[in-house]
């Protein structure tokens, strides 16, 4: 398995109280595999995919990337393991500022010290179709522009694992649709597993397994309840 989340639980301490957001989900992801998670806003999607991503962790249960436990892991092993193995792409596309197109894709190979990051970058920036936009930094891009530069960014290193959190949230329909299908184009290329969540039911369906986060669980299938 690639991802495994086990008996995994989150409680965020607030001044109203303790709320308990996650109350043992479990997943078990596999190489190539697309998965759905939908679920009412507030349901702790991105709760979720936050721990996934090691960003945050557990308060109980435990989360696996490619068999490791992340919580044995160090800060910088954590990242070495991140910025090797997972892309992440969210509602917010996280392009920093100060840097262009081809700069913010380059990152997270310069970051691990990767051979050849600028015709690496140049060829993965030519993928999402910016090939023409390598010099303009985000304020010069358009919103579907700048979700392109972040996929291309997340999806630079090869990552075993992409985890994107609503990524055409922030997006019009039309360019959202257009993101979302150069999404399901690259990882299927690419064989890429996939955790997408997603409000949209074309999306999940178009996923090899939809899960629905409600209670605090993950539960199959993505009928409303
Ligand atoms: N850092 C935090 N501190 C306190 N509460 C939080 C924190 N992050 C999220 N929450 C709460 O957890 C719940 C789930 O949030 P979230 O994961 O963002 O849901 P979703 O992505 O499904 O809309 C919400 O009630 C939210 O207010
Ligand atoms: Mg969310």
């Amino acid at each position: 398995m690639i991802l495994e989340a086990a008996d995994v639980h989150k409680r965020f301490d607030t001044p109203g109280g303790p709320i308990d957001v996650l109350r043992g989900v479990d997943l078990a992801v596999a190489a190539g595999e697309t998965v759905a998670v939908v679920g009412e806003s507030g349901s702790g999607k991105s709760t979720l995919l936050s721990l996934l991503a090691g960003l945050d962790a557990p308060s109980r249960g435990a989360v696996r990337i490619e068999g490791r436990d992340l919580a044995a892991l160090g800060e910088s092993e954590l990242a070495a393991l991140r910025g090797r193995s997972m892309g992440i792409v969210f509602q917010q596309f996280h392009l920093m500022g100060g840097l262009t197109a081809l700069e913010n894709v380059s990152l997270p190979l310069e970051l691990q010290d990767v051979g050849g990051a600028e015709s690496r970058a140049r060829d993965a920036l030519a993928q999402v179709g910016l090939a023409d936009r390598a010099t303009h930094l985000p304020s010069r891009l358009s919103g579907g522009e700048c979700q392109r530069v972040a996929l291309a960014r997340a999806l630079v290193v090869e990552p075993a694992l992409l985890l994107a959190d609503e990524p055409s949230g922030s997006l019009d329909e039309k360019t959202g649709d257009a993101v979302n299908a150069l999404l399901f184009d690259l990882v299927a290329r690419r064989s890429t597993a996939l955790v997408l969540v997603t409000h949209s039911d074309r999306l999940s369906a178009a996923c090899d397994r939809r899960l629905r986060l409600t209670g605090g669980r993950l539960v199959e299938g993505d009928a409303a309840c």
